[in-house]
């Protein structure tokens, strides 16, 4: 399974990914990291797996779509077969869609189709939920929404902040990510979608 990783963030689900496949848990490789925020340590922690990865500032593209097409380009060079959203922080458009049909893999801080969207654990938090998780699932174009592949469940526990939340979610987004991808490479074909 040849991925194409897109991060914007800290990237620890990207480097969970990157682990599992340098512990051959996963029959997989990390073709390319793709990161929109010059800040993203993401980066860095490619460096670290010797992953190659490429800056595509948002800033500097006049539409959502013009970034997704310098991602499809990119991509493409790097013979990427699969897309994983490792905390990409951006809204897809059809752009990237019809270029990877069926094939882009999001991950989200939420039990969706609750809390889509932006500040997911926080809006559990607000909404005083008593359970929450975590998503994988094939993106589609509305935001955090597509065929789920796998969830988690966390309890919210009476005195969690936002931060503490977070962190026990991602502990399962980190199981969910690497679970997800084992269930596409044995299954790499159409069937993928449940
Ligand atoms: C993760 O919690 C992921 O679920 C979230 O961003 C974080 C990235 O963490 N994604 C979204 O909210 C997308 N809607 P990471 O950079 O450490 O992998």
């Amino acid at each position: 399974l040849k991925l194409g990783i897109l991060a914007s963030g800290s990237g620890s689900n990207f480097e969970v990914i990157a682990q599992a496949i340098q512990n051959q848990q996963l029959n997989a490789q990390v073709q390319v990291l793709i990161y929109n925020n010059p800040k993203a340590q993401a980066a860095a922690r490619a460096e670290k797996y010797g992953i190659p990865s490429i800056l595509l500032n948002h800033r500097s593209c006049k539409s959502r779509e013009e970034l997704d097409a310098k991602i499809v380009k990119s991509f493409q060079e790097y013979d990427v077969e699969w897309i994983m959203m490792a905390g990409w922080m951006r809204i897809v458009t059809q752009v990237l869609l019809d270029a990877f049909p069926d094939k882009i893999v999001n991950i989200h801080p939420s039990l969706l189709p609750s809390f889509p969207g932006i500040r997911a654990v926080e809006q559990a938090l607000k909404a005083g939920v008593k359970i929450t998780g975590c998503t994988v699932h094939i993106a589609r174009l509305e935001v955090d929404s597509g065929p789920i592949l796998m969830q988690a469940a966390v309890p919210i526990l009476p005195d969690d902040t936002a931060e503490t939340l977070h962190a026990r979610i991602q502990v399962q987004e980190h199981k969910i990510m690497v679970g997800a991808i084992a269930l596409i490479a044995d299954r790499p074909t159409d069937k993928n979608v449940p």
